[in-house]
């Protein structure tokens, strides 16, 4: 089904933009899970817009509320209803694109599938709709952690044409890459990030970017060959994010500019299982995590709504040139951070627990 994700740890989220709220329903979190909004909300608190004068000016504050699943703050295995309101909605802003699709956005895409879309806002391609899955996320996270010590970290690596010296991925934190309004944790290719995407919104233009993702201690065994690979179900969640063009895993396209006998990992006996020296594989071998941090990026393009005049066609075909009014991200990527993390933790969550059903 086109809106759920997962095979045990199932996640179907709902709502459109300017509707009256959004969220997910996510059915087999184990029972017994201590959760509350609590746990939920500072990941929504990462995504919300309007957290900084790089994002879009739409004001929301996104606070989720359980409606079923969970009682004296546990979950009972029954599915948990997550639900948040849309509140700071002017669908006026729209009333150009009822007419004119957006070039690159989804608006004729959704009319030549649907024959109707909903015209404020984007509907369901909007990235309202990543709210379920950011607050799905949460929960899959606290299990991960709770039961394996998994984190999950990502953080932005380019803007535009800028793009930031490697960072130590066994250490990276949260608390660092939140350091930047950008999500970059290195602080002199941040300022120059922030200053680019400044320049692009006054210049009612945007830009695109790359967020690099690591899980650290995923255990060995997780992932579901032959079509559920681990890191196929990776590169399907993270290119189910609106704005995705790219995924690589480990050493992704600049891997095949080296021989087989720079690129193998050699292994080495760590305490209780066999590590690897390096990480080209990217924590992932045979669709099967090997216990080393699973790393990954992912390309964002610069999102299609800009101010700036655009010839184009209307949906009749004739020539039309459109304005696009409305508050809008000059680049996704600072927003996205928390949305790569949030579907991370949903795969890894449900390789677990489809592991765990095989009784390993
Ligand atoms: C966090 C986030 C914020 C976004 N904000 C905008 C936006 O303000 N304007 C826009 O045109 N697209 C925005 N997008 C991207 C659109 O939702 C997306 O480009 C559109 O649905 C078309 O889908 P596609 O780019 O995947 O083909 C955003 C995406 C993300 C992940």
């Amino acid at each position: 089904m086109s809106s759920t994700f997962g095979t045990v740890f199932k996640v179907t989220t709902f709502g459109e933009s300017h509707g009256k709220g959004v969220g997910a329903v996510v059915d087999g979190c184990p029972p017994g899970l201590t959760i509350s909004e609590k746990d939920i909300q500072p990941q929504l608190d990462r995504r919300r817009p309007g957290q900084s004068r790089l994002t879009t000016d739409r004001d929301e504050t996104d606070r989720v509320t359980i409606l079923s699943g969970v009682e004296s703050g546990r979950a009972l295995g029954t599915p948990i209803a997550l639900s948040v309101a849309n509140r700071d909605q002017k669908p006026g802003d729209y009333a150009a694109m009822r007419s004119i699709p957006r070039p690159s956005h989804a608006d004729y895409t959704y009319q030549m599938k649907y024959g109707i879309r909903a015209a404020s806002g984007g509907g369901r391609s909007s990235a309202r709709e990543t709210i379920g899955r950011v607050a799905a996320g949460a929960i899959a996270e606290k299990y991960l952690y709770e039961r394996y010590g998994v984190e999950i970290v990502a953080w932005v690596i380019a803007v535009g044409k800028i793009t930031a010296s490697e960072i130590d991925v066994n250490r990276i934190t949260r608390e660092a890459v939140d350091k930047t309004i950008v999500r970059c944790p290195c602080e002199p290719d941040a300022e120059q990030m922030v200053k680019a995407i400044k320049d692009a919104k006054e210049a009612q233009d945007s830009l695109g970017g790359i967020i690099t993702c690591v899980c650290r201690n995923v255990p060995a065994g997780l992932g579901e060959p032959v079509f559920d690979k681990m890191e196929a179900s990776l590169a399907q969640a993270m290119m189910s994010i609106p704005a995705t063009k790219g995924f690589e895993i480990g050493s992704g396209f600049a891997g095949t500019r080296l021989a087989g006998s720079q690129h193998n990992d050699p292994f080495v006996k760590r305490e209780d299982r066999l590590g690897t020296l390096t990480n080209n594989s990217g924590g992932v071998q045979g669709g099967i995590s090997n216990g080393e941090p699973i790393i990954f990026r992912v390309a964002f393009k610069p999102p299609a709504t800009i101010g700036q005049t655009q010839d184009t066609v209307d949906f009749d075909g004739n020539p039309a040139i459109l304005e696009a009014k409305g508050r809008h991200d000059p680049c996704v990527v600072p927003r996205a951070v928390p949305i790569v993390e949030s579907m991370a933790a949903l795969v890894i969550a449900d390789m677990a627990l489809r592991q765990r059903s095989r009784g390993r």
